[in-house]
């Protein structure tokens, strides 16, 4: 049996975010994974895009989305202090591009909407969109140029949190969470598939699609949302930023990453905990790709892989108490994992510090869905 002030469950992105942060405030942390990084963390394509990926009447995300977006470059460079690694930040903006009238009606609304946030977009004609990215086909109308947004690597995120966390005196336990430890009426810790026990004042859920899933924890209506993801080599200089685009009706992003990486995302299926990597999904996701950027056609196709985006039933995360005393809830975060890191670990440690729900947190409290 081990003793913490803290014990979390899951160290994928969010989990060590909140470690590192809950340890550099003077806690003493816990996490427990059996295989850290290895989900959610390490299919997502790392855009950091808050308004693209937001739908109409998801302001309130969207303003926890933006309030960390802005946290990102001081993250990283806090994150290459701690390390001596750093974590490169592209920030060439994202182009929303589109073909015909439909397309470019949804722009001039999508442009609308982000004149009304405030935010820095400018249209684009055809020209002016391949003159920014030549590799784009000639068939492209005219984008809109989100500045602002910035996309890391994820597989490249993670390791350097991990090392910063595990730098600040955090415990990784490599084993798996397999129920929670209550004791008069308070969760006390976690139960682990080895048979050991890690005992803690709080436990702080943060298993991504599977935080519904843990025995003992009460209903937390996190599910699984399956993305199929591609990722692409030899497409060095192919593109600069972020493209993302609707091709007959069906969204479609490419993130250029490192050197010469290429990642095309990505489906959203309900389908649970399927992971199969199907033809058809490949087969959309390069076919659009393609449409896009018909460059595509030329890369190696390196890696398909399945994950899960943990989804809620409003598309934003659970952050804060759960209900049950002694339970924190850093979850479901949907399609803005990577983009909330920041924001996620510094709400949780400022909750685990002071006993009080940050005023950007309170919205997105589990007891909206009466996680109790
Ligand atoms: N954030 C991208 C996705 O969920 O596919």
């Amino acid at each position: 049996m081990t003793a913490a002030d803290v014990v979390v469950a899951g160290g994928g992105l969010i989990g060590l975010s909140v470690a590192w942060r809950a340890a550099q405030r003077g806690l003493s942390v816990t996490v427990v994974d059996d295989a850290p990084g290895s989900g959610a963390s390490w299919a997502a394509a790392g855009m950091l895009a808050p308004v693209s990926e937001a739908g109409y009447g998801e302001e309130a995300l969207l303003r926890l989305c933006l309030a960390s977006l802005e946290r990102y470059p001081a993250f990283l460079d806090e994150l290459a202090a701690a390390t001596g690694v750093r974590v490169p930040l592209r920030t060439a903006g994202t182009l929303v591009v589109g073909f015909d009238d439909d397309d470019m009606r949804v722009l001039a609304d999508l442009q609308g909407f982000h004149v009304e946030l405030g935010l820095e977009v400018h249209r684009l004609l055809g020209r002016q969109v391949r003159r920014r990215e030549p590799s784009l086909s000639p068939r492209v109308r005219g984008a809109l140029h989100v500045a602002g947004d910035l996309s890391v690597d994820p597989r490249a995120l993670h390791p350097a949190l991990l090392a910063a966390a595990e730098g600040a005196g955090v415990r990784l336990l490599r084993s798996r969470a397999a129920g929670l430890l209550t004791e008069a009426g308070r969760a006390r810790g976690l139960a682990l598939a080895d048979g050991a026990e890690v005992r803690a004042g709080t436990v702080v859920l943060a298993l991504g699609p599977h935080s519904g899933d843990l025995a003992g924890t009460p209903a937390v209506p996190v599910r699984p949302v399956k993305g199929q993801i591609l990722r692409l080599r030899g497409a060095a200089g192919l593109l600069d930023g972020t493209v993302r685009a609707l091709v007959r009706g069906r969204s479609v992003y490419l993130v250029p990453q490192g050197d010469d990486g290429l990642v095309v995302g990505a489906t959203v299926e309900e389908r649970g905990f399927d992971a199969t990597v199907t033809a058809g999904g490949v087969h959309d996701l390069l076919h659009d790709a393609i449409e896009v950027v018909p460059g595509v056609t030329e890369l190696e196709l390196a890696e398909t892989l399945t994950r899960w985006r943990p989804g809620t039933p409003d598309n934003a995360p659970v952050l804060g108490p759960s209900g049950l005393p002694g339970l924190l809830l850093a979850a479901g975060h949907h399609r803005n994992g990577v983009l909330l890191t920041p924001l996620t670990g510094e709400l949780l440690a400022d909750l685990l510090v002071s006993g009080e729900v940050p005023a950007l947190a309170a919205p997105f409290g589990g007891e909206r869905f009466a996680c109790r």
